[in-house]
């Protein structure tokens, strides 16, 4: 299988990591949830009382504590320093304070360099919000994924629903605003549609449906 690299963006909840898995795991490729990477260093953060506005501080939470992704049957898991914290870093103290996070240029930077290593051979499936502008400018192939909000606040709705956590619908679609206000509007790599992404739009149509549209981009760029 020829090693391209593909990269997925789009705001939160559009199926990023529900179609990037599924391609990984079809191509045989490695996926990467960069989302994961923002999440942990928040989490440290909260941990060890670190401010969220404390770029340098927040940086040497990195280097001190490694952020590792280990694939098993059931997914992929995060850990950070040997701790399994794949549940802890969905939680909402996380998701409402890790725009400001990863709205830092210092912060940003670290993170850029660790996917751009897992990437360098190819055979990657990577999202988030850059990954098309500036994590992998040279991926062979960029889809920017979008959905209407109301969508993408019901998907997270009925999906924390199935795991037994209460949220009220309202304070759900709120959050996902501010944060994709929050993502679109930082000076540094802004959640924005690459000039090469192909956009598709994902209201209304199933998991399998956009799997199949992305193949037949991946096929008509002449790859896999
Ligand atoms: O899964 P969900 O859409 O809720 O978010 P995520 O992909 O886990 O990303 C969480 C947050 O990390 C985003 O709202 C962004 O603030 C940040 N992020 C980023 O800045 N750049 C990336 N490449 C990925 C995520
Ligand atoms: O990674 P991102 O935040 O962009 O979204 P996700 O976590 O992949 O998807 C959020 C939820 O929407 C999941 O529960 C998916 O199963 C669901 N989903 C859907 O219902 N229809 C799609 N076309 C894509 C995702």
């Amino acid at each position: 299988m020829e090693k391209i690299n593909i990269a997925i963006d789009g705001p939160a909840s559009s199926g990023k990591s529900t179609v990037a898995k599924i391609l990984a795991k079809d191509y045989g490729f490695i996926y990467t949830d960069t989302g994961a990477m923002y999440r942990s260093v928040t989490y440290l953060a909260i941990k060890h009382g670190v401010a969220f506005s404390d770029a340098k501080s927040l940086v040497n939470l990195i280097h001190q504590y490694p952020i590792t992704f280990k694939q098993t049957e059931e997914g992929q898991l995060v850990f950070i320093d040997g701790e399994d914290v794949s549940q802890a870093i969905r939680q909402p103290d996380v998701t409402n304070n890790v725009s400001e996070v990863s709205a830092h240029e210092l912060v940003r930077k670290e993170l850029v360099k660790q996917q751009q290593i897992i990437a360098e051979n190819g055979g990657v499936v990577m999202d988030g919000r850059d990954i098309g502008t500036a994590v992998l400018p040279n991926a062979q192939v960029k889809i920017f994924l979008v959905a209407s909000v109301l969508e993408r606040a019901q998907r997270r709705y009925k999906e924390n629903q199935t795991k037994g956590i209460q949220t009220d619908f309202e304070t759900l679609k709120a959050e996902i605003e501010k944060r994709d206000y929050i993502d679109s509007h930082r000076e540094v790599s802004p959640l924005k549609q690459a000039k090469d992404a192909v956009l598709i739009d994902t209201t209304g149509k199933s998991i399998e449906d956009v799997v199949a549209t992305i193949k037949t981009v991946v096929k008509d760029k002449g790859y896999l």
